[in-house]
């Protein structure tokens, strides 16, 4: 069997879903994969993050962590996308990013890998599932093959429950997030593999 590789990229304003790409990460190399855990950039003004002490802390935080590239994306078998919840999509930084992925997309370069993905957001129903909806409607669109959690582990039950991917509130990633994330990841890779054959 060939090692599945996976590309778990994410955004973050704050650090929760930088935590929950972390996450992922670690599951995703514990059940067996090649993993590159990248960032996507940060498109705001300067000024405006230095503007918010968490927010410039944050990217701070994360500058080891290299940008994710088209090379990632061509490099992936699958995708672990974590980003926020921005008004019921995701934030527009990683829609910035997607929008730059049209000459992969044309020589398909993006299709028949898997994807999976989750988000937070400040409330507990303030438009998570709609966000990773959203995501998994612009995959569609790269021929990707959509690896959602569903309820196929007893996690789902413990976690708030969203199948379409894992969620969260802001700043609450605890535990039996991290074995739902864990999940999450561990059925990607697994998903990954019986493709790659
Ligand atoms: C412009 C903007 C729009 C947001 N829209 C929503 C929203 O519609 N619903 C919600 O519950 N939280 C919303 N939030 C809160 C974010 O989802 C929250 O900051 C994010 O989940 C934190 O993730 P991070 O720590 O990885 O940055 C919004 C935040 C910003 C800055």
């Amino acid at each position: 069997m060939t090692t599945p590789k996976i590309a778990v990229v994410f955004y973050s304003t704050y650090g929760t879903n930088h935590q929950v790409a972390q996450a992922a990460a670690d599951a995703a190399r514990e059940a067996g994969a090649e993993v590159r855990l990248v960032r996507i950039a940060e498109t705001a003004p300067e000024e405006v993050v230095n503007g918010q002490d968490a927010w410039k802390a944050q990217l701070d935080k994360m500058s080891d962590i290299p940008v994710v590239t088209a090379e990632d994306m061509e490099w992936a078998d699958g995708y672990f996308f974590a980003a926020p919840t921005r008004f019921g999509v995701v934030a527009s930084q990683v829609r910035a990013f997607i929008d730059t992925l049209g000459g992969l997309w044309q020589k398909g370069a993006l299709a028949n890998k898997t994807f999976t993905a989750t988000t937070s957001a400040q409330n507990p129903h303030g438009g998570q599932e709609a966000t990773i909806l959203s995501l998994y409607t612009t995959v569609m669109h790269w021929g990707a093959i959509i690896v959602a959690p569903g309820y196929a582990d007893p996690v789902k039950f413990e976690d708030g429950g969203n199948p379409y991917g894992f969620s969260t509130e802001a700043g609450a990633f605890g535990d039996t997030g991290r074995r739902s994330v864990a999940y999450q990841a561990r059925r990607l890779v697994e998903m990954t593999a019986k493709l790659a054959g």
